[in-house]
């Protein structure tokens, strides 16, 4: 480790997600301070300031930001074309990993087990009517279902509809998001999330349950303390924890990502582990899942964020 590294945590950003990624960079900001990174500053991006990225002349880039033109590619392929390193994975890696419906199609071609789904775009509302649609989507998903904005995380654009009078306001909010619509099988099980390490060679960490005091792992669940439960390692069976972790391994390996990853599951009590989505910048705060799992495992977040930093240096 070079102590005297140009270390330019970049946080904010403009997505719907900043406020959390404002607070991952502070506790990246400490952490790396704290393992001894005397020179690493904080970068707040905003719209219009993106430029002074390059006018501070990192030696590296530690990213967390969230959500689109941070975790999407585009940031990426800024700092590709800058020719500075950045913590996690590359452009394209980062830009399916955003979009949960690109996601999906590459682990249903590589034999991955994901929720059954069907896509609407909106342009087909406008033409038929959301009555038909809302039909056409009972047909085939069924009740209860899960609606979902494809390109949005924390939870935002995530709706469980359990009741068909529910079903077309649900349809027409997402489009509110996107111009398609994701929509999925409902799965019942044990929610977990598996964090991963590394560029070829992958340290996978202890798998995490995760409990809320919500319907579900919504918005409120993720961000308030006590919403929510981690509980490490998750109560699953020894045959699933083994699937979950090759499943993981393959899924990171397929959608080419790099440094680091964290993998939702839902363990489907008949079905075993199926994949929800990935997380290629996963949040980075002192409480949330990838550090929780990194400690359980005897790695600090100082540590953890080094050696985030060390990957993206190879
Ligand atoms: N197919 C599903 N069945 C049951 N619950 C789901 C399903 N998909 C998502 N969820 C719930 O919604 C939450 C958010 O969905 P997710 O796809 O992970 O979106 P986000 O990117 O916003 O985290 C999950 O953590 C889980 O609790
Ligand atoms: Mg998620």
């Amino acid at each position: 480790m070079n102590p005297e590294l140009n270390v330019l945590v970049v946080c904010g950003g403009i997505s719907s997600e900043r406020a959390i990624s404002l607070r991952s960079g502070r506790a990246v900001l400490e952490a790396l301070r704290e393992y001894g990174y005397h020179n690493a500053r904080l970068f707040d991006l905003r719209e219009d300031n993106m430029g002074e990225i390059l006018s501070a002349h990192p030696d590296a880039v530690f990213l967390t930001l969230h959500g689109k033109g941070g975790e999407d590619g585009r940031i990426q392929g800024f700092l590709d074309l800058a020719g500075i390193p950045y913590t996690g994975s590359g452009v394209e890696s980062s830009a399916v990993c955003m979009n949960k419906i690109l996601t999906k199609q590459v682990l249903l071609s590589m034999g991955l087990p994901t929720a059954r789904f069907t896509i609407i775009r909106k342009e087909r509302m406008v033409k038929e009517g959301v009555a038909t649609i809302a039909r056409e989507l009972i047909d085939s998903i069924g009740l209860p279902m899960v609606l979902k904005a494809p390109c949005e995380g924390s939870s935002i654009g995530v709706s469980i509809v359990k009741e068909e009078r529910e079903l077309s306001r649900a349809v027409v909010d997402i489009f509110s998001y996107d111009d398609r619509l994701l929509a999925e099988e409902f799965l019942s099980g044990t929610e977990i999330t598996l964090p991963i390490l590394g560029n070829e060679e992958l340290m996978v960490l202890p798998d995490i349950e995760i409990t809320s005091e919500r319907e579900f792992y919504d918005y409120t669940a993720k961000y308030t303390q006590g919403m929510c439960h981690h509980i490490i390692p998750a109560r699953i069976s020894a045959e699933n924890r083994e699937r979950a972790r090759t499943i993981g391994r393959e899924a990171y390996l397929a959608l080419r990502c790099r440094g680091l990853a964290r993998i939702d599951f839902i363990v489907d009590e008949r079905r075993g582990p199926m994949v929800i989505e990935i997380n290629t910048l996963p949040g980075m705060t002192e409480m949330s899942l990838f550090p929780d799992s990194a400690r359980a495992m005897g790695i600090s977040f100082p540590e953890l964020c080094h050696h985030i930093l060390s990957l993206c240096m190879e």
